[in-house]
């Protein structure tokens, strides 16, 4: 899958790919973070980078559902693969909200609960067991078709997973973007505070994946540093049942082809050497 808000808002991703490459390589399409009203997102600068990885404080910006439904879920829809809305809320109700007016129109749900770049909503979510019990229990009344969770790498992650799962999520999504900082100028200071993303942090995310899959029954899409097939074949192998791809869209927007050829070669590489051995 292509992970929400690297990719754009999907009005161009036929620049960069032939619609039968999409179809045969990606498993679904994530979309950029929606919410209720449209936002600006936060003043420049958005990106810092870091020795392998990105840190970024967009902080949603989006044209919000209605302009988003109208101009631009067709276009992502035109690409023939599942389509999965990325939502983004400050309270419980902008999310019932959201999934009311996504009903029929998108292949699934993608709960941001995890966004560090936001004063209300987005990582706080996170750390409130409670909150996140009501939300996806209410989603889950409205929203009948697929719906995923994206958890933050911080809080009280296992605990937050397993009420994904008592509360009817179908997947959670482990996970989002580290709260980080980067010194901008020494003085006066200048910093940025955002989230890291980007090779960085792939061990770290790996791990959580490997824990959080011993832990739960529904499955565990893993996005965080995958760069290539090997990644990819990591994240299979400690317990993800899919995985995203995001930072490195931003490097190579094709790069999730080689991702899928590489992973296939390997695939068929471990196979090979299982059936001989
Ligand atoms: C520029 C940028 C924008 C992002 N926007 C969103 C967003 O709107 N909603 C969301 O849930 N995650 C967002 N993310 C997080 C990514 O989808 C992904 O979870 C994270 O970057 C870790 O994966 P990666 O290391 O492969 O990039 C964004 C990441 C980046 C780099």
């Amino acid at each position: 899958m292509l992970a929400s808000g690297t990719w754009g808002l999907g009005e161009n991703l036929d620049n960069f790919f032939a619609l039968k490459e999409i179809k045969e390589n990606i498993g679904a399409l994530v979309t950029k973070g929606v919410s209720v009203n449209p936002r600006k997102g936060n003043l420049p600068p958005r990106i810092f980078e870091t020795p392998c990885g990105l840190i970024n404080s967009i902080g949603i910006e989006n044209p919000g559902i209605k302009e988003f439904k109208r101009n631009y879920l067709p276009r992502i829809k035109s690409y023939g693969v599942p389509v999965i809305v990325n939502l983004y809320g400050e309270e419980i109700e902008e999310f019932l909200e959201l999934s009311q007016e996504l009903r029929g129109e998108a292949d699934g749900l993608e709960l941001n609960i995890s966004c560090p770049n936001v004063k209300k909503g987005g990582l706080f979510f996170s750390y409130d067991s409670k909150t996140v019990s009501k939300l996806v229990k209410e989603v889950r009344e409205i929203w009948k078709d697929f719906l995923a969770v994206k958890l933050s790498p911080v809080g009280p992650v296992y605990e937050i997973a397993e009420i994904c799962e008592k509360y009817g999520a179908d997947a959670v999504v482990v996970a989002n973007t580290y709260p980080a900082l980067a010194v901008l100028e020494f003085k006066p200071l200048k910093i940025l505070q955002g989230g890291l993303s980007g090779p960085a942090i792939k061990p770290l995310t790996l791990r959580l994946v490997y824990e959080i899959s011993k832990k739960i029954r529904i499955p565990v899409i893993g996005c965080g540093g995958i760069v290539s097939g090997k990644d990819a074949l990591e994240y299979l192998l400690c317990g993800a049942k899919a995985f995203q791809v995001g930072t490195a869209n931003l490097i190579d927007p094709r790069v999730s082809i080689k991702i899928i050829k590489e992973l296939r070669d390997l695939k068929n590489g471990l196979c090979c050497k299982s059936n001989s051995s």
